[in-house]
């Protein structure tokens, strides 16, 4: 290896100082001398090359197979030749620190102008410590815990040399065929931006991005992705700007205000024309009206894909489209490489759109202390550490906090002693499964099984029988005759039953939410033997339980969650812990429900009952279109009761606040901690509103016998909209408003909003 000198970019800059050490004003000025000197000194087949990221050629199997191949180049050699040439900005997906260090001295000793390359990865939920898929870490409701989760995963990734994450994944998804909804923070537009925002601000960290463990974020995918047609990916998307607006950009701006610099356009169209060549979305809303100075990349192929679109002619022209739309950075397409330096040579791109986007691509360099130190992530006091996950405590306090309790009728929690217990299904044993989709960092040899967390929390560990059943979507030879016999001879039956992990995730839509049907069968055969069955859910998604829910005595929804699975799910099941977690999506009784989410727009002809019978009414058939389990439920192990709702006068001034309070009361003998949320709904108003709306969440701990008063205060700015004329504006008129535990219970109140 090289020497590295101290003072590297005084040696390329002839002298420009240190940005870091300056005042901001300053430091702008710093950074921008450096762009534009290299920017003079780049040929465009170099300007090409900073604004092309590539997949890393040496990566793990599971990085590799978390993209199709893109023809980009293959192997280390190749890739350290396209380093060295300057074709390549940026590689993605490589967890190596001793190849990435290997790389970077190829790219800052040997290339023409020794520019630094920027390491970026998929770090979606931890890297070697693998956390809660984020779907579930949204149950916990807790922002502030995806925020630590997210500074950890940035602490590991960051040792290797990564200082770009593609991360946090923003969409809203209202969808459960979709199973990307896995990679967000659910269907809530609150929740989302609350998370979105602590996400930026997790993996980012506080001390600026030149810090060696600040990673860059990147919310995707922008714009619209979680809505497309039919809940299949990469589908198109028609869809009102009033719901784009409302729905599915606040999370983005949530982000943006947080500090996130990268954004990555999605792979689906919006109305016609695909993100990946949308200069309204990439230019107008992103940079003119709400001031994005940050990099936009493609997602991986999506410039190329605008061919397959139908919306470019040829590659030459989706080229062409994309940086004249707005995306600044190719991803494994090698677009760029291959026709901006002919697209502006013959005019058809200005000089000026491609200097922009390399001055973009130098900005972030820099900021993140790259030219600085391009070897300053590479940590090898942490990274000696291998594989091995350093966050156990903390994976194990966000997969508890992330399980959420759908019902119990009185088995749980599971006495730790003096019963035996079978433990059967797919899911029972063994660290497959453990991680969801898109952990592919993490060693799921570290990861803690079921059965072992289970096991080592149990008095005699012997009394725990465990017995497969079946695979995950087949049967398998005398499996279930196996579990009928476990669950005989056992006093309570755990079912470890739902989703693989690979079920959900890119490209893994389905058209049905249920568990597969070898599982079902499982479940109906250890029923039939009569003894009480709590039901460990693994899922991806929202799922449309049926009859599994009349069979179980109790449900707990167990995501993908993580390195410490099974301790998290012990702690849960023995009552070390109780329940606090809460659906971040609406479960519906039917996937025919779906898009199902609970801020839905009232119909002229509502049901009254809400059953499936009343005629000329909005209903279906066959199921009352209500969840089976709606947003924002959860049980605990106390007994919460709601209380004395206070709508403070009933009156919101236009210039003034108001406060909703009630009391919630622990009637049942366990602490617990509970989830108050407050919804509004707009009675009257421009454009319609929806039936219900989150506006404020709080966790409140109550001891057995315990009362509390909860209180939330609103303003006007609470109520915002978006207008006919599709500005966001807030009128006067009547509210109802609920302080509730879930989206379709709790107390209900109004209050009138005065004219000012
Ligand atoms: C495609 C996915 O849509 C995106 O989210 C991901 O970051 C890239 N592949 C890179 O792996």
């Amino acid at each position: 290896m090289h020497d590295l000198p101290s003072t590297r970019r005084t040696v390329l800059f002839g002298g420009l100082s240190a940005a870091v050490s300056m005042g901001s004003s300053e430091t702008a000025q710093a950074e921008s001398q450096v762009a534009e000197t290299l920017i003079r000194r780049m040929s465009l087949e170099e300007k090409a090359g900073q604004l092309s990221i590539f997949p890393a050629a040496s990566a793990s199997t599971a990085a590799v197979a978390a993209n199709p191949s893109s023809g980009a180049p293959e192997t280390a050699d190749e890739q350290a030749q396209a380093v060295r040439e300057g074709r390549v900005g940026a590689v993605f997906n490589g967890s190596s620190p001793a190849w990435h260090r290997c790389l970077q001295e190829t790219a800052v000793y040997e290339s023409r102008l020794k520019i630094p390359l920027l390491f970026a990865a998929d770090v979606t939920h931890g890297f070697r410590t693998v956390f809660p898929v984020p779907l579930a870490e949204a149950a916990s409701f807790d922002p502030d815990l995806a925020e630590r989760t997210a500074r950890a995963a940035a602490i590991e990734a960051t040792a290797s040399g990564i200082a770009w994450t593609f991360a946090p994944m923003v969409d809203i998804a209202r969808d459960a065929r979709w199973g990307r909804g896995v990679e967000g923070a659910g269907e809530d537009v609150l929740l989302g931006s609350r998370f979105a925002a602590a996400r930026v601000r997790g993996f980012q960290g506080t001390r600026g991005l030149a810090d060696p463990t600040a990673m860059l974020a990147t919310p995707k995918h922008f714009a619209g992705y979680g809505a497309g047609r039919g809940g299949l990916d990469y589908d198109s998307v028609d869809i009102s700007e009033r719901t784009l607006r409302e729905v599915y950009l606040p999370p983005f701006r949530a982000s943006f205000d947080a500090g996130a610099l990268s954004t990555m356009a999605s792979f689906n169209e919006i109305n016609g024309v695909p993100a990946h060549a949308n200069p309204w979305l990439l230019k107008q809303v992103l940079r003119n009206e709400w001031g994005f100075e940050g990099l936009v990349v493609s997602d991986f192929t999506g410039d190329r894909e605008l061919v397959e679109h139908g919306f470019a002619a040829d590659e030459r022209e989706a080229a062409r489209l994309a940086l004249l739309a707005g995306v600044d950075m190719s991803m494994a397409s090698g677009l760029y490489n291959a026709h901006l330096p002919d697209l502006v040579r013959s005019g058809e791109v200005p000089l000026a759109a491609v200097d922009d986007a390399v001055r973009r691509v130098l900005m972030l360099k820099q900021r993140l202390g790259l030219f600085d130190d391009p070897f300053g992530r590479f940590r090898p006091a942490d990274a000696e550490r291998g594989d091995r996950p350093s966050f156990q405590p903390l994976a194990r306090e966000a997969a508890r906090r992330s399980i959420v309790l759908l019902q119990n009728r009185g088995v749980l929690p599971l006495a730790k002693a003096g019963q035996r217990i079978a433990l059967i299904g797919p899911f029972a044993s063994g660290q497959r499964h453990l991680g969801g989709p898109r952990a592919v960092f993490g060693d799921p040899g570290y990861a803690v099984s079921l059965e072992e967390g289970m096991h080592a929390a149990m008095r005699p560990p012997a009394a725990l029988a465990v017995v497969q059943g079946c695979g995950v979507e087949t049967p398998l030879d005398g499996g279930v005759e196996a579990a009928v016999a476990a669950a005989r001879a056992a006093d309570v039956v755990v079912l470890a039953v739902g989703e693989g992990e690979n079920m959900s995730g890119e490209a893994q839509s389905r058209t049905s939410i249920t568990i597969p049907e070898p599982q079902q069968a499982l479940i109906e055969a250890v029923a039939q033997v009569g003894k009480p069955m709590v039901i460990l859910l693994k899922n991806g998604r929202a799922l449309a339980l049926g009859g599994t829910t009349a069979r179980a005595e109790a449900i707990l929804v167990i995501w993908h969650l993580g390195t410490e699975t099974g301790t998290a799910v012990a702690d849960i099941l023995f009552g070390n812990h109780s329940p606090s977690g809460r659906l971040p999506v609406s479960f519906p009784h039917d996937t025919g429900q779906s898009p199902f989410f609970y801020d839905r727009k009232p119909t002229g002809r509502p049901t009254i009952t809400g059953q499936t019978g009343e005629a000329y009414k909005a209903r279906y058939r066959e199921v009352r279109n209500t969840a089976a389990f709606p947003f924002g439920h959860g049980l605990t192990y106390g007994d919460i009761r709601y209380e004395a709702l206070d709508v403070g006068g009933g009156k919101l001034p236009w210039n003034g606040r108001i406060t909703v309070a009630a009391t919630l009361r622990n009637a049942g003998g366990r602490e617990a901690v509970e989830l108050a949320q407050l919804y509004v709904r707009h009675r009257a108003a421009s454009t319609t509103r929806p039936i219900r709306q989150l506006k404020g969440f709080k966790h409140v701990r109550l001891a057995p016998g315990a009362s509390a008063r909860v209180e939330f205060t609103l303003t006007r700015h609470d109520l915002l909209f978006v207008g006919q004329n599709l500005d966001w504006t807030v009128e006067p008129g009547l509210f109802d408003v609920w302080i509730a535990p879930s989206a379709e219970t709790g107390l209900k109140g109004e209050f009138v909003l005065r004219a000012a």
